[in-house]
């Protein structure tokens, strides 16, 4: 039975909370916020927990085996640090960390000291996903042209990240699992309208080039009318689009292309457009974070490396920090680091 710990319980802590708490396969020991309203907020559900302000307490508690941190970025990579070095396995929610430099020394540490470290890209515990990627590896699309995600709404509005890296690493992520490769190159471009004199971007658009051509655009904001949560993908076969706004029936697989012809006299008769069926394939409806969860408390039981593991991590903060970089020097193209 793993014994867990939880530090950070604003919005997002809440779900994680409610989450492992349901596992049999693990048991919340204790919770803790730097704020005391949080706690108390939580305390009512969660009578027979032990509640902590500090979070050195949790680590320096015998007791507890892992801990599972949803704190604002800027705080992951000293709490995560400090995690491991008192022989903790982490969870720690995305952006893993804010630099490349952070990234690597605390997969140094866990490697040391033999711990789990696992990120949450929600995405990839996502059974829309999973599907979509049995598609994209059979080869039902055939050869991926290019791919494009939205991620917008109205608010949350962040202060110490922009949207590049609050709502980014869930569709970086999703795409870098779906294709099973990494980007060569990003650009990105982006603007700051409610936080000017911070320099805080309310929107980003990013576009990652892979080899042979395919490419994956990006759009993220957190000031935008619409909530959409799409992700579409265009192959030399058939095409697909994954909507998580639908409650069911999240995938659209359009059997619709463009059919080239040997035997032509036209242009027009060169290219065919292709309109078939459209399969709607039936998929499981349970909670992604439900599965990262379980995953994670799966992995520190059995000592397996997690799906989204340091590696993925530091992956993600490569294509990030070179979208940063594009981003600051309005749309260059810039190398992501291997
Ligand atoms: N996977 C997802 O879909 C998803 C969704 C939302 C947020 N997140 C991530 O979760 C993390 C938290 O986001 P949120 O929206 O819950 O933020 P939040 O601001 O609502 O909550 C953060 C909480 O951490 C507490 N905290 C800050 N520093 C602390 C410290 N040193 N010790 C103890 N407590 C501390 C704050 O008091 C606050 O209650 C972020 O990394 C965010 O990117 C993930």
């Amino acid at each position: 039975m793993t014994r867990l710990g939880l530090i950070g319980l604003g919005t997002w802590g809440k779900n994680l909370l409610r989450n492992f708490s349901n596992l049999p396969e693990c048991e919340v020991l204790v919770c803790c916020d730097q704020k005391k309203e949080q706690l108390e907020k939580i305390q009512n559900i969660y009578p027979k927990f032990k509640f902590v302000q500090n979070y050195k307490e949790v680590l320096k508690d015998k007791d507890v085996d892992a801990v599972v941190i949803a704190t604002p970025p800027d705080s992951h990579f000293e709490i995560a640090y400090q995690a491991i070095s008192f022989e903790k396995d982490v969870f720690v929610e995305k952006p893993m960390v804010l630099k490349i430099e952070e990234g690597e020394k605390l997969l140094r540490v866990a490697k040391d000291k033999k711990r789990i470290l696992m990120v949450g890209h929600i995405m990839e515990y996502h059974s829309a996903v999973l599907k979509l990627k049995e598609y994209v590896k059979g080869g039902e699309l055939g050869d991926v042209y290019y791919l494009y995600a939205t991620r917008v709404n109205l608010g949350k509005v962040r202060d110490i990240e922009n949207a590049l890296w609050s709502f980014a690493p869930h569709d970086i992520s999703m795409i870098l699992f779906l294709l099973g490769e990494e980007p060569k190159t990003v650009t990105a471009t982006g603007q700051c309208y409610l936080q000017k004199k911070k320099g805080i971007e309310d929107v980003a658009f990013l576009t990652l080039h892979f080899d042979d051509g395919v490419m994956a655009h990006i759009h993220v904001s957190w000031l935008d009318p619409h909530k959409e949560r799409k992700l579409t993908i265009v192959g030399n076969k058939k095409m697909a689009v994954f909507d998580d706004m639908r409650s069911a029936e999240k995938i659209w697989i359009y059997d619709k292309g463009v059919d080239t012809k040997l035997d032509y006299n036209t242009y027009g008769e060169y290219l065919s457009l292709r309109f078939g069926d459209i399969l709607i394939p039936k998929i499981d409806s349970s909670e992604p974070l439900k599965a990262e969860c379980q995953h994670f408390i799966q992995c520190v039981n059995d000592r397996n490396t997690p799906r989204s593991d340091g590696e993925d991590g530091l992956r993600i903060l490569k294509v990030l920090e070179a979208a940063q970089r594009s981003l600051e020097k309005g749309g260059t193209p810039e190398e992501i680091k291997s």
